[in-house]
């Protein structure tokens, strides 16, 4: 998950709203026959999760994901690997027997990290853990050598601006939560070079640190000079800090190779259960498949495409045939700005009205407590119906998003276009300590969790899929 830009929205109207009561006539009918005809699924939805948790399925998903994460490693947009990994996905989806397999070209972003180094050398010499951040210029040939500034807030660099000039930014601006100290990451360099800093040092976007870096993508306006960024770790942000409020002179040596190339053809990947009644009318499940080049991806996002896969494939390999179609996708470049979704949604929205809901796991597939949903108070309802089935793996709660929910692949379907959506909430109160790092390999993931994560997305994938009915808008 890269949710840079809209995330603060998010996380401002993030509210828990209890299910209203139906107010039209017509509707409250329709709705409680809805709900009856839910209630049938209570059998289906208990072999789905047997068979996912216990049965046949037990422990597919992990071996799946861990088979792909110890091949390719990590998939960054532009690069060989990522596009050697899609091939062997649609391989992969097409040996297990799933329909209208094949993957649909975007262009991406091509930037490469290059070798990279950050280095104090006064007051001692000292080589500091640092990532470049994504899109980042490099540093010419030699590097940069200059003295630090550190601050806390961009208020504090705006107050001593008169420091600046000259000199690497360092930022030690404390945790407070993704949504808001991720603005750090992604204007630090712009702003620092507002005020003429050099480059810019941004303490990790993270609320726990074992020496590590976290990368991510950054974001230049167009009007400011392009300066050279990486992320360091908490622990260096912080020793900066006292050393600088100690009035001890800092000197930091930066070196980066980091290129922005010629953008290139990636592809999101997709494969189907074909509706046996409504094919035209489609659930769709997903996640992104390529990652940040570091660690594995396999908790961002390589758990959410691969619970999308597992749902179809849970639903083929038990011979259900949903009325409508089921389709996996697996986004491609979300971390440089959304760029598979955004295309994917520009060239598919001319059918937006046959999509009954659009659903991403992009926040970990730790152990499920229930769904995320954005839609009307008749579709929560319904909805709250669906999640129901899932309370023998106590993974029932609806949590209803007013504005839209995770899963930044899936928000203009319901922002632009009024298409109901969910997402996964999973116990993933540790997200973020592995987030966007060389930390993010499969020792973070666990095979039973993302059993029960796979149930849940076939569960409400399948019954909402199987509903005589799409939800009401
Ligand atoms: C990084 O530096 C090493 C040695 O300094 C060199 O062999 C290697 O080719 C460089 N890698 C890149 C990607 O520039
Ligand atoms: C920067 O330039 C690009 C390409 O010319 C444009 O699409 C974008 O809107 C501009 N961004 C801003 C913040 O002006
Ligand atoms: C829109 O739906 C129709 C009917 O199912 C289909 O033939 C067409 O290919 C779809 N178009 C896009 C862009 O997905
Ligand atoms: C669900 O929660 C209850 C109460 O906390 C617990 O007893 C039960 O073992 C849980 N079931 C599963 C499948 O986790
Ligand atoms: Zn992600």
């Amino acid at each position: 998950m890269a949710f840079y830009k809209y995330f603060f929205l998010i996380a401002y109207f993030r509210v828990l709203v209890s299910s209203h009561p139906v107010d039209s006539a017509a509707w409250g009918k329709k709705t409680s026959r809805v709900l009856k005809e839910v209630e049938k699924y209570q059998d289906v939805a208990q072999q789905i999760i047997d068979f996912t948790v216990n049965g046949k399925g037990k422990g597919q998903t992990y071996n799946r994901l861990a088979t792909f994460t110890d091949k390719f490693g990590n998939r960054i947009a532009g690069s060989q690997n990522l596009e050697n990994a899609i091939d062997y996905m649609l391989q992969q989806l097409k040996k297990d027997g799933l329909q209208n397999v094949h993957g649909e070209d975007v262009m991406v972003p091509h930037w490469v990290r290059g070798n990279e180094s950050a280095t104090m050398l006064l007051p001692r010499v000292h080589k500091m853990a640092m990532l470049g951040l994504g899109s980042s210029v490099g540093t010419p040939s030699g590097g940069i050598q200059a003295e630090v500034l550190v601050v806390k807030s961009f208020d504090e660099l705006k107050k001593r601006a008169d420091e600046a000039k000259g000199k690497i930014i360092v930022y030690n601006q404390q945790w407070v939560d993704y949504g808001t100290s991720v603005a750090y990451r992604d204007f630090g360099a712009d702003n620092a070079a507002k005020v003429g800093g050099i480059a810019a040092l941004i303490r990790s976007v993270a609320p726990f640190s074992i020496n590590s870096p976290h990368t991510g993508w950054q974001d230049y306006s167009n009007t400011t000079k392009r300066i050279p960024t990486a992320c360091i770790t908490i622990e260096d942000a912080e020793m900066m800090n006292r050393m600088a409020d100690r009035g001890t002179k800092i000197v930091v040596h930066l070196q980066m190779d980091a290129k922005n190339l010629t953008p290139v053809k990636s592809r999101n990947t997709v494969a189907e259960i074909v509706g046996s009644k409504y094919p035209e009318q489609v659930v769709l499940v997903s996640g992104h498949l390529d990652s940040w080049d570091v660690g594995q991806g396999a908790m961002d996002d390589g758990g959410g495409a691969f619970i999308s896969w597992q749902a179809l494939s849970t639903i083929r390999q038990m011979g259900l045939e949903p009325k409508r179609t089921m389709r996996a996708v697996m986004w491609t470049a979300e971390e440089e700005g959304v760029i598979g979704g955004q295309a994917y949604y520009n060239t598919h929205k001319v059918n937006a009205s046959k999509y009954d809901i659009v659903m991403e796991s992009d926040l970990g597939t730790f152990t499920p407590t229930g769904i995320q949903f954005h839609g009307s108070d008749s579709a929560a309802v319904i909805m709250e119906k669906v999640a129901s089935l899932l309370k023998p793996i106590n993974a029932s709660k609806v949590n209803r998003l007013k504005d839209r929910v995770d899963g930044e692949d899936i928000s203009q379907w319901q922002t632009q276009s009024n298409v109901p959506g969910a997402s996964i909430d999973t116990q993933n109160d540790k997200y973020f300590f592995f987030h966007h790092s060389n930390g993010d390999t499969m020792t973070v993931l666990n095979s039973h969790s993302l059993d029960l994560c796979s149930a849940v997305w076939a569960v409400m994938a399948y019954v909402t899929a199987d509903l005589e009915d799409m939800l009401p808008r």
